[in-house]
């Protein structure tokens, strides 16, 4: 791994997320405000064969796996190609995508054959009605048909990440739990974060350890499993259940110790902490012509910032980031 992904701690960043467009057919209120957020003008954000000068760049640096994010990954137009070329990039072990699922089910052949090789998908309740109040739009079928499948076509296992919020489904902990039971999939309860136009309070953050004991009461063979140190989810197996149960606990016992991750925006920012507001573009020297060394040089810069952790869960709802939309997690 080149010194470029090192950082004054010694982390090393292997795991590379790429937002590739700030819209979404969902309006999820933990991710942005109703009226939605302003959108970087389209010739500003970083076309196919941007994303991939920068990921080659990335990768031959060391970079193993790439997440696509959004917004929404799956509503733009050339997702398949972008699969395609990304995953024959030498080196790259894991091409995946955090998606919401609503488009995914028919697309979901094609970016198999593209290369996509593990998805995680958003679902934050199991009762229609509730999930329009959430989402600010329909689609709990078709979120759920995707999750089927992703199942059938052989992601193994597939995660399903559920924001859980109190007094919205915290309640359905443990019917979420019942999900794992028959089928490969891995259900994540994330504690709720503080963003940009999504209000975060503490009081609708329903920390890690109340949530293990509402699933260990009526799932008393619940065990932690090894994770590895780069991990967000500490994970957990249920006897005789095919599936597996994860917490992410981004608030409580925030993982940053670990940390192996960089993030390229849709505007081409490169973001080096999600809780970090401090970001350098990488399409401006890109398009002024900048050659593979002069953007390895901003890079590691960039990477040499970042702070050791994020500055607890107070600070960070106090501090200005960019709405959750724009970064994609
Ligand atoms: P894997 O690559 O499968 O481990 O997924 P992931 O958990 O990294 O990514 P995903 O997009 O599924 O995000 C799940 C939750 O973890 C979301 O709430 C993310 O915001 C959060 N998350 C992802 N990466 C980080 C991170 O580096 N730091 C923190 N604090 N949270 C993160
Ligand atoms: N807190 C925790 N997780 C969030 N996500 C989106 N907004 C938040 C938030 N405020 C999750 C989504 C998606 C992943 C990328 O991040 O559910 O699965
Ligand atoms: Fe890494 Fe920042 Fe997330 Fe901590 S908060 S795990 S340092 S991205």
């Amino acid at each position: 791994v080149s010194d470029m992904l090192v950082d004054s701690f010694g982390r090393i960043h292997t795991y590379l997320r790429i937002s590739l467009t700030e819209r979404c057919n969902l309006r999820c209120q933990y991710c942005m405000p109703a009226e939605g957020v302003e959108l970087t003008p389209k010739p500003q954000v970083l076309t196919k064969a941007e994303i991939l000068r920068l990921a080659d760049l990335f990768v031959s640096s060391g970079v193993n796996k790439i997440r696509l994010t959004g917004g929404e990954p799956t509503v733009r137009k050339d997702i398949e190609d972008i699969c395609f070329e990304l995953s024959s990039l030498k080196g790259l072990e894991t091409l995946a995508m955090t998606t919401n699922g609503i488009v995914l089910a028919r697309k979901l052949p094609k970016l198999k054959e593209c290369g996509l090789t593990s998805l995680n998908i958003s679902l934050d309740t199991l009762v229609p009605a509730k999930f329009e109040l959430m989402t600010r739009r329909k689609g709990h079928e078709k979120v759920m048909d995707s999750i089927n499948a992703a199942v059938d076509l052989g992601y193994n296992p597939v995660k399903v990440n559920c924001v859980v919020m109190r007094g919205f489904n915290d309640e359905e902990i443990c019917d979420f739990v019942e999900l794992t039971r028959e089928k490969p999939i891995n259900i994540r309860f994330i504690e709720f974060m503080p963003f940009d136009g999504n209000v975060w309070n503490f009081k609708k953050l329903v920390p890690y350890s109340e949530m293990l004991d509402t699933v260990a009461k009526r799932f008393p063979s619940l065990k932690r499993n090894q994770d590895h140190p780069t991990d967000t989810a500490k994970n957990f197996t249920i006897d005789g259940h095919k599936g597996q149960v994860s917490f992410i606990t981004s608030m409580t016992e925030h993982f940053c110790a670990g940390c192996n991750r960089l993030r390229l925006l849709a505007d081409g920012n490169l973001k080096v902490c999600l809780f970090g507001p401090s970001e350098v573009s990488l399409r401006d020297p890109l398009r002024n012509g900048a050659e593979d060394h002069e953007l390895r040089e901003i890079i590691g810069a960039a990477v040499k910032r970042k702070k050791p952790s994020h500055a607890g869960m107070f600070d960070i709802a106090k501090t200005t980031n960019r709405p959750m939309i724009h970064i994609g997690g």
